[in-house]
């Protein structure tokens, strides 16, 4: 029997308990071992569980238990949870989180320490909530340099752009839906202002090119700007908007990485993930594209990756998973103007000369849709480094610029 020990018990902790206890010896099977979970650390009172009995309030009772040798952090953000993560991995436990700002903040860190101490430090639950990502490109893509990796990475702000393009909801009300149904976190603003989208991509980014990659290094935007406006010119133009991770391989030593909604074509396997799915592609250059797609948050598909983890560690108690980056540096991630994308642009008119003005300045071949009715019009620039088009759209005259997107092929 291996003891472990969970620590939060909020939509995450108590699903990794709930899968535990039901699948006991299934799990116990795959493990090898039973594993039996000797303490849960929360704040809060939780009577009436057939579990009651080994909830704590002490973190000290898991970090001086010898008997505990894996512990899941699922309180998520940073303190304290940085410190009781560090602490049990020192005192040789491994870990087991599903916690993406801890990781993409502390990431290299706590691996190294991992790393050091003999012991293994997993978060597949971090990134894509059910959909095991991060296992298969660490292992199954091993062989591949990887190039590119891009995805909707965000389940609550995935759910509100579907209800706004599928159901014409604003974007209040669509918030209100999934914070109802229990997607969005406590403060929606990680969602919703991309924080939550960057933290998965910054760990994408730290995993598949080998090197840490900060969430401050990387420009987010989120989908709180988004009207029922740009949903319908964009799906005029054969559109969905959806919220965008995304890093490259630039050169050796230079990537770029970016958050960011944007109109995805109809035929592009991104526009049909919906809801809560996240869907995540992965480019390496032997295999080329490997899309992975499933539930991106709730209760039960996050569990399953941490159990999942949890599972791992026991079976691999002596033994280290490879799963490691290096820390990261300064001018690692090129600034977001200089890397080549193409935008979407919406402007209101004053006059007809704008249509000419757009040729003139970004071809003859751009896609332009003249709305004379709302006096407004919108086109799509072909891919040209971004602060290029910016500085063309800023020479545009007898006009407003009313929102700008990206827009991807
Ligand atoms: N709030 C997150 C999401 C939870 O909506 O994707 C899973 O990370």
């Amino acid at each position: 029997m291996v003891n472990i020990a969970v620590m939060g018990h909020g939509v995450v902790g108590s699903g990794v308990a709930e899968i535990l206890l039901s699948h006991a010896d299934s799990i116990s099977k795959k493990a090898k071992k039973q594993i039996n979970i000797k303490h849960i650390l929360d704040l809060r009172d939780f009577d009436g569980l057939s579990y009651s009995d080994k909830f704590t309030k002490d973190f000290r009772k898991i970090a001086d238990d010898d008997e505990v040798l894996v512990v899941a952090e699922v309180m998520g953000g940073i303190n304290p949870a940085y410190d009781y993560v560090k602490e049990c991995l020192l005192k040789g436990k491994s870990v087991v989180t599903s916690n993406k700002e801890l990781v993409a903040t502390k990431g290299a860190e706590l691996l190294k320490i991992a790393q050091d101490n003999n012991v293994n430090f997993l978060f597949e639950a971090s990134v894509g909530g059910g959909i095991p990502v991060l296992r298969p490109m660490a292992q199954c893509m091993a062989a591949n340099e990887m190039t590119e990796i891009f995805g909707i990475l965000n389940g609550t702000t995935n759910f509100i752009l579907t209800k706004m393009v599928k159901e014409n909801l604003s974007f209040e009300t669509a918030l209100k839906m999934a914070q109802d149904l229990g997607y969005a976190e406590r403060n929606p603003d990680a969602d919703v202002l991309g924080h939550d989208a960057c933290r998965k991509i910054c760990i994408l980014a730290s995993l598949g090119f080998g090197k840490h990659v900060y969430p401050e290094q990387v420009k987010a935007t989120g989908i709180t700007e988004i009207t029922l406006e740009d949903v319908d010119y964009a799906d005029k133009l054969g559109y969905v908007i959806k919220l965008i991770g995304h890093c490259a391989k630039l050169s050796s030593d230079k990537i770029a990485a970016s958050v960011y909604p944007a109109l995805v074509p109809r035929d592009n396997m991104l526009s049909g993930v919906n809801d809560v799915y996240n869907a995540v592609v992965v480019k390496g250059d032997a295999t080329d594209d490997v899309m992975f797609y499933g539930k991106g948050a709730g209760k039960l598909p996050t569990a399953s990756a941490v159990v999942a983890d949890i599972i791992d560690c026991v079976k691999h108690l002596q033994t280290r998973k490879y799963l490691f980056w290096e820390d990261g540096c300064k001018d690692y991630v090129e600034a977001q103007e200089n890397v080549p994308t193409r935008l979407y642009v919406r402007l209101s008119k004053t006059d007809n000369s704008v249509v000419s003005q757009i040729k003139a300045l970004f071809g003859d071949e751009t896609a332009i849709l003249n709305n004379t009715v709302a006096n407004e019009i919108v086109f799509i620039t072909a891919k040209q480094v971004e602060k290029e088009l910016t500085n063309k759209i800023q020479k545009l005259q007898n006009c407003k610029v009313e929102a700008i997107l990206h827009a991807i092929d």
